[in-house]
């Protein structure tokens, strides 16, 4: 079962034992493209289904039971795994209710075994570099990425390293880092000025890139779609709803939904919108424009994972877009986190960043995109101790320009049962 390496906007290929993240003759990003022909007929709903609740390596991670879509010629024994994936699909009437729906389908990415869906790419990322015969790995990184590769990179027993900025990392993913032992470079430059310098450093020093940028990462995060659609019988959405960064996922999205749909699993694409934070807004400006004169910007946001101004994966974004009538929208980092503390007020919870999928949901619905019967699959992205200081904030009204609209109050008391009991009355 063969795989190439294949460029995007010209008829370059490549072997995919080459480490090469762009195009040479063009500079565009590159696919890896499988050649489904001969295995065509095998993939059928029953032998995903088959797989479920199997305890063996590799069917056993969410990630690996769609191996024929994801990296059909790899050898068993070089995938390095953390059985990621097999996440859970809520249905969730209330948050629906605030979104202004019946209901919406949230895909919970942060039940990930670090916390975010940068797993599902780290592990065929990670496996592509051990089949290559990489030592040292390497990311720039708003944080779940790097916490992911720090993970991944200790599992296989390479040397992960990782460039993060100097401020406003989430806590929970500088602590995953440093306790998985990868070497952290804290550098005083933003993410997308890292992306470059990881890439230059990386090209000097012979280390393998696992950003984004990297094509065997988005193989793996493929199957956040391959693994919604089982859930949902092979029913596509009307509408599927997540953040934009770096675009990697959105890109993702859209090769593995095109592929579902070639191979006959789905019979309809469903429409995608991508979601960007007010202050990280770069592809929803350039959508806006009808695509004329992109601008990368100077990000910021309250939504730290998505913090990006330049995005990597743009030209991939597009095609997604085209191949699914999709979409941007942007949301004020308020809306992310009151739609953060609906989601959390369910007893399910995300961080920041994957708060954009509902917050742009119920914009949407707003601006009467989507409709209130619609079907709505959204991605949360992150688990909710990934940034306990913006959680926090929140409800101790202590972030500068955010109102808490859904507070909840920490009540103080003494020693005292009479006290205690009026209080609680
Ligand atoms: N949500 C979370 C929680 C993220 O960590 C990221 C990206 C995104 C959404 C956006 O995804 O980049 O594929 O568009 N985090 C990267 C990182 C950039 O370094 O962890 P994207």
């Amino acid at each position: 079962m063969s795989s190439i390496l294949q460029c995007m906007d010209c008829p370059q290929q490549y072997p995919i034992q080459r480490v090469i993240y762009t195009c040479e003759a063009c500079g565009g990003l590159l696919d890896v493209k499988h050649d489904f022909s001969a295995i065509g007929k095998t993939i059928t709903p029953g032998l995903f289904d088959e797989r479920l609740g199997t305890f063996g390596a590799p069917y056993n991670s969410g990630v690996w039971r769609y191996k024929e879509l994801v990296y059909p010629g790899v050898d068993d024994q070089l995938v390095v795994s953390r059985m990621e994936g097999n996440t859970n699909l809520y249905e969730l009437p209330r948050i629906g209710a605030y979104a202004g729906l019946d209901t919406i389908f949230l895909k919970h990415e942060g039940e990930n075994p670090t916390g975010s869906f940068k797993d599902r790419g780290m592990t065929t990322g990670v496996t592509q570099a051990k089949a290559l015969g990489m030592e040292r790995v390497a990311c720039a990184s708003t944080g779940n990425t790097s916490a992911s590769l720090a993970s991944y990179a200790a599992r296989a027993n390479m040397q992960g390293i990782i460039f993060l900025q100097d401020q406003k990392i989430a806590l929970g993913k500088l602590a995953q880092g440093i306790a998985f032992g990868a070497t952290c470079l804290q550098i005083n430059a933003d993410f997308d000025r890292n992306m470059e310098l990881v890439q230059l450093v990386a090209e000097r020093l012979g280390i393998y890139v696992l950003n984004s940028v990297n094509p065997f990462r988005l193989e793996g995060q493929k199957s956040i779609m391959f693994e919604a659609l089982q859930q949902l019988r092979w029913q596509a959405p009307d509408w599927i709803v997540l953040p934009g960064g770096n675009l990697g996922n959105s890109s993702a999205f859209g090769k593995g939904l095109l592929e579902m749909f070639e191979v006959g699993l789905i019979d309809r694409l469903p429409r995608l919108a991508i979601v960007q934070a007010e202050g990280a807004n770069p592809l929803y400006r350039y959508f806006r424009a009808g695509f004329k004169n992109f601008a990368p910007v100077k990000a910021d946001t309250i939504a730290t994972a998505i913090k990006i101004g330049n995005p990597v994966n743009l030209q991939k974004a597009i095609r997604t877009l085209e191949w699914t009538r999709g979409l941007v929208e942007e949301v004020s980092d308020q809306q992310i986190m009151d739609a953060k503390a609906v989601i959390d007020s369910v007893g399910i919870g995300c961080e920041p960043a994957s708060a954009c999928s509902v917050a742009g949901t119920k914009k949407l619905v707003e601006r009467g995109i989507i409709k209130r019967g619609d079907t709505v699959l959204g991605v949360l992205t992150g688990h909710v101790l990934k940034d306990p200081e913006a959680t926090i904030g929140y409800h101790a009204d202590q972030i500068e320009g955010i109102a808490p609209s859904y507070r909840n109050q920490m009540l103080r008391a003494k020693d005292d049962i009479d006290e205690i009991v009026r209080l609680l009355n």
